[in-house]
């Protein structure tokens, strides 16, 4: 009933925002400090505008694509988000099942809560996993390791994370791993008793990736990310990486075209343009906003992909126009997750996909990947 109701994602964030407990919206809404990275790869998308070539015959559309060697049903990717069981209960597996069903890879976080086998056999084997380097290389290696043995042929290492961003909502509401509890917090739950019947009864999430050390809960979400992730990573340890893996292997987080050479040289296969959805540096650039000096700097040799602030099915093709290869999509998901599990994350990938289809018709175009700058005029 509530899906029938959601005919966008900001419909299914509204959607959200009534279902879930402040304390967990604001985990999946909220960005770092001031949000305003966050508000800037909105405000990026709408400064950037199509033109249309119409007219032209697009009585035929494909918005299928091709990635790494995998077909995808359209040029987008469901990127990892931890502790996804706060929406949903083993939401992991409803964001893998769903991204199989609709045809599009799904990233498996490193701050996952389900099994890694698990996630593997609901994703039908089309899943990608993320990594953190960890303090303890030999923990990364266990975990790579456990990937390969599962068929996983793509790895994500993200580097934006070398601390976690102070994300003032979740401070304020005092989210922990696991929850604790104020009688506000209470108050909070009380007041979404379908979270409260759904998600609570199966506890706390449990970082099933990460060793969690004994003794180390009631931490703060941010607290929690800074035991687990190095924060002396560098190229060297990027490269260390590579030697250890033979699938395809593609950094997250770089927002500097400059760093699309050492990408290259380091062996990388790909390359994914984020700011962690305004999350971690604020004050950051916007990813639409560098794409093209990424373009030109990477001149097809390297796929790029895009994510932080996608929410429509122009906004993927802004980001094909300019230069990605495929967009990641974060809290668009969530917010379906959060809604209705399996079936709110297939609606909302079923909105992108009606969305991308409706602008490429509009627009003139009969296949995604045709799509070029000259279709985009940037407005100040
Ligand atoms: C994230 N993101 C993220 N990234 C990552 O590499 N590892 C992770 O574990 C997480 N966890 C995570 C949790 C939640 C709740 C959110 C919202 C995001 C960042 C994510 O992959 C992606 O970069 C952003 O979400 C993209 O921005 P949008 O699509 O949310 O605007």
């Amino acid at each position: 009933r509530r899906l029938r109701a959601a005919h966008s994602i900001d419909d299914l964030r509204d959607a959200a925002r009534r279902t879930l407990p402040r304390m967990v919206f604001d985990y999946v809404d909220g960005g770092a400090q001031s949000e305003s990275t966050m508000r800037q790869n909105r405000a990026a998308f709408e400064r950037h505008r199509l033109l249309s070539a119409a007219p032209v015959d697009v009585s035929r559309r494909s918005t299928a694509t091709t990635l790494f060697g995998q077909s995808l049903a359209m040029p987008l990717i469901i990127g990892p988000t931890g502790y996804a069981s706060a929406f949903w209960p083993k939401g992991d597996l409803a964001l893998a099942r769903a991204a199989a069903a609709a045809g599009v890879p799904f990233v498996v976080s490193n701050g996952a809560n389900s099994r890694l086998k698990d996630i593997a056999e609901a994703s039908g084997g089309q899943a990608w996993l993320q990594l953190y380097i960890a303090h303890d290389k030999q923990a990364t290696l266990g975990l790579i390791g456990e990937a390969r043995a599962l068929g996983f042929e793509t790895l994500e290492v993200t580097v934006d994370t070398a601390l976690p961003g102070r994300r003032i909502r979740d401070i304020r509401n005092g989210f922990t791993v696991p929850y604790s509890w104020t009688p506000a917090k209470v108050a909070d739950v009380l007041r979404h008793p379908g979270w409260m019947l759904r998600a609570l009864p199966h506890g706390a999430p449990r970082p099933g990736l990460m060793p969690m050390e004994q003794g180390r809960s009631w931490a703060t979400v941010s607290e929690f990310v800074r035991s687990q992730i190095n924060p002396a990573i560098g190229w060297d340890d990027l490269k260390w990486l590579r030697d250890q893996w033979p699938g395809t292997l593609i950094v997250k987080g770089l927002l500097d075209p400059g760093q699309v050479e050492p990408a290259i040289g380091a062996g990388y296969d790909g390359i994914v343009i984020s700011n962690h959805g305004g999350r971690q540096l604020d004050g950051a650039v916007s990813t639409l906003d560098v794409l093209p000096d990424f373009a030109a700097a990477a001149k097809r040799r390297i796929p790029l992909l895009i994510d932080s602030g996608v929410r429509t099915g122009t906004d993927i093709l802004k980001a094909i126009a300019l230069g990605a290869n495929a967009v990641q999509v974060g809290r668009a998901t969530l917010y379906g997750l959060s809604t209705a599990g399996e079936a709110g994350v297939g609606h909302a990938l079923g909105i992108f996909r009606t969305e991308l289809d409706m602008a490429m018709a509009l627009v003139g175009l009969n296949r995604v990947a045709d799509a070029t700058p000259a279709i985009v005029r940037t407005i100040a």
